[in-house]
């Protein structure tokens, strides 16, 4: 395991966890890794750590370079474990060495880990000399956990900017030239709808804040370096932060006996004939991670369910509880479904819908199976709002 160099007296030391394929609930088909960094410089610096069960990889592609011994300063950037879960065992090689994070990473990393570790806390603002190169320190709360932090480097032009910009993509090529660029902006786009996305408000002042940085290389802490695509990556991000959408209407359903899908296939004929892109997804098929990567730029959000005791299917209110925290903004919806005697679910739904803030502009609902005529009608209607 060696480490892989990002820039003079800059190494990636990483951990590559090619088989994991739940990262608590997202589907993470590509795997991901726990991006760590090291700085030699007078002061020898570790940027973040990895997951527990990959962190003698990470000690491996350190040693490729220096003693881990040797260490004098640890960032801890962010306290959540895949990023800080090799602490324990680096602050045992190098039990003197500081730990730098923010204040309330100081609080989340106590609580973690029960450790009286050398800590300095730092505020935005606060610069450390490593002898050639400085570490500037911009606190990032709630982008994704009260305690982030990014850090940027002037000498490099790095910013190591943890969670912010990752995707989840197991790859033994490190930097944004090498990988093909759909994949890595399709990776990076699900892992903002899936993780990022409530924190639109606070990723739209960090990209105010970043804008008179030269940034020559993201050092993100998921997936692939951005050196190449820089631009390409912070636009990405100010269009999702933006909640900016498309003409496009992402149709989300589940069905029992196909009577709510042939509703969803009639809205989705109508949404094409009025020019839009569409995207037809069942719960049955589909994971709930992969539809939130359509959510993203879809103005419409259409949401199908047939009754079940009274209720939307369970698939569906799992799917809905998925989306309501992740709280997309701006969006119309449309719920509908077929029933058999009594079509409370798209009350239900409406309402969830309704009180989390999107603008349900319809409710449609069949009875048993839509014949021709109900489709042509329910067409028809939804035609008429488009
Ligand atoms: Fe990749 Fe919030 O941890």
């Amino acid at each position: 395991m060696k480490a892989i160099k990002v820039k003079e007296g800059v190494y990636w030391v990483g951990g590559i966890d090619w088989n994991l394929r739940s990262f608590h609930g997202y589907l993470t088909q590509r795997g991901t890794t726990y991006n760590a960094y090291l700085i030699i410089d007078e002061k020898i610096t570790l940027i973040d750590t990895v997951k527990s069960y990959l962190t003698s990889e990470m000690l491996d592609r350190i040693r490729s370079v220096v003693d881990p011994s040797k260490i004098d300063y640890v960032v801890c950037n962010h306290v959540e474990m895949d990023h800080s879960g090799g602490l324990p065992e680096i602050m045992k090689i190098a039990p003197n060495a500081a730990l730098f994070c923010s204040p309330k990473g100081e609080t989340g990393l106590r609580e973690h880990y029960k450790e009286n570790w050398n800590f300095k806390p730092m505020e935005s603002g606060t610069v450390l000399n490593l002898g050639k190169r400085n570490l500037h320190f911009i606190l990032t709360p709630m982008v994704h956990w009260p305690d982030n932090m990014v850090v940027y480097m002037p000498e490099g032009k790095i910013l190591f900017s943890n969670d912010a910009f990752g995707q989840h993509l197991a790859s033994s090529e490190r930097f944004d030239d090498e990988y093909p660029l759909d994949i890595t902006m399709l990776e990076a786009r699900k892992y903002y709808a899936n993780i990022v996305l409530p924190y639109s408000k606070q990723v739209q002042k960090i990209l105010v804040g970043i804008t008179d940085i030269d940034i020559e290389i993201i050092a993100d802490s998921h997936g692939i370096i951005w050196r190449k695509h820089v631009k390409e990556i912070i636009s990405g991000y100010k269009s999702w932060a933006s909640n900016e959408t498309r003409k496009k209407a992402l149709i989300v359903y589940d069905t029992m006996w196909h009577s709510t899908e042939a509703m969803a296939l009639a809205i989705q004929d109508a949404f094409e004939q009025s020019g839009y892109v569409t995207s037809l997804l069942s719960l049955q098929y589909n994971h709930i991670s992969d539809i939130m990567t359509e959510v993203i730029d879809s103005e419409y959000i259409c949401i199908g369910s047939p009754t079940l005791n009274g209720r939307m299917l369970p698939t569906m209110a799992a799917f809905l509880t998925y989306l309501l925290g992740l709280a997309p903004k701006n969006r119309k919806s449309i719920v509908f479904g077929s029933y058999g005697w009594g079509p409370k679910q798209i009350e239900e739904i409406a309402t969830t819908m309704t009180e989390s803030g999107f603008n349900v502009v319809a409710t449609e609902k069949i009875k048993y199976v839509p014949s021709a005529e109900d489709l042509d009608a329910l067409r028809v209607r939804i035609l008429g709002l488009l």
